[in-house]
């Protein structure tokens, strides 16, 4: 496939950045998306250009680092899936592919795909930890029973990984349906009742300190998440953080 990019490049936080566009020639349709942008980089490097910044780790859905807007999506056009497991063949031959960064006023743009999420990770700590006794004289797992739907709705948003396509796809830049997923996977279980009214209340305010815009329940977050994280864990986040405001007034 010949194809024509047009990418988003911008040499920092305080540069005006553009779309710059890029021909690569002889791309397989088995290549994965960040393979075809490697080899859109050789090429750049090869001609004494600088070569294109993009986040990206264990290429295979995992690490959540990968963050790409392309064709107007965040993670592409397929759902479900990351930009490390998009493939080239969900495009033609001759097509223009637009890749931008993500685009959130708390996620600044550090070069030109590469954003700052480190605001994910603020949030996660402002979470705190569980009380689970690991000195020596641990509880044996299966000593407090989980009722089996607990256990999968948890599991389900434990899958979150971070990767921000949820801020990315919303209108207003929420970080809800992230931090819904954080909260809901130790809401549901009784090893993380003990914190619970202190962590949906600190992971919700540092969300709303870190410049995160408000939940108006349109859905694009879980449209276009990944992992498919359900918009039920924004409820229950809701009603979390109104119960602990309510007990720890
Ligand atoms: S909720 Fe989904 S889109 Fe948002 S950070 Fe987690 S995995 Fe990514
Ligand atoms: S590179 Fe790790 S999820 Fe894509």
């Amino acid at each position: 496939m010949n194809l024509t990019l047009k990418i988003w490049r911008q040499k920092g936080s305080n540069v005006k950045g553009k779309l710059v566009a890029y021909n690569v020639a002889d791309i397989s349709e088995h290549m994965s998306f960040l393979e075809m942008m490697d080899v859109l980089n050789e090429q750049l490097v090869n001609s004494g250009e600088e070569p294109v910044a993009f986040d990206h780790d264990c290429r295979e859905g995992i690490c959540g680092s990968c963050s790409m807007y392309i064709n107007g999506r965040a993670h592409g056009p397929d759902g479900g899936i990351t930009t490390c497991q998009l493939h080239m063949r969900t495009f033609k031959d001759g097509d223009t592919i637009i890749v931008e960064p993500w685009r959130a006023k708390a996620f600044p743009v550090v070069k030109d795909l590469v954003v700052d999420r480190s605001a994910f990770d603020r949030i996660q700590q402002a979470g705190g930890y569980i009380s689970v006794n690991t000195s020596g004289n641990t509880q044996d797992a299966n000593a407090i029973p989980i009722p089996k739907l607990n256990a999968d709705l948890a599991m389900d948003a434990a899958t979150c990984i971070g990767c921000g396509a949820c801020v990315a796809a919303c209108k207003n830049a929420s970080a809800s349906l992230f931090v819904a997923a954080k909260v809901s996977q130790y809401a549901l279980l009784p090893q993380g009742q003990v914190e619970a009214n202190d962590r949906v209340i600190n992971m919700v305010d540092q969300m709303d300190a870190e410049g995160f815009g408000s939940c108006t329940n349109t859905g694009a977050c879980s449209a276009e998440c990944p992992k498919d994280i359900s918009l039920e864990n924004i409820a229950r986040m809701n009603r979390e953080y109104m119960r602990a405001k309510a007990v720890t007034k």
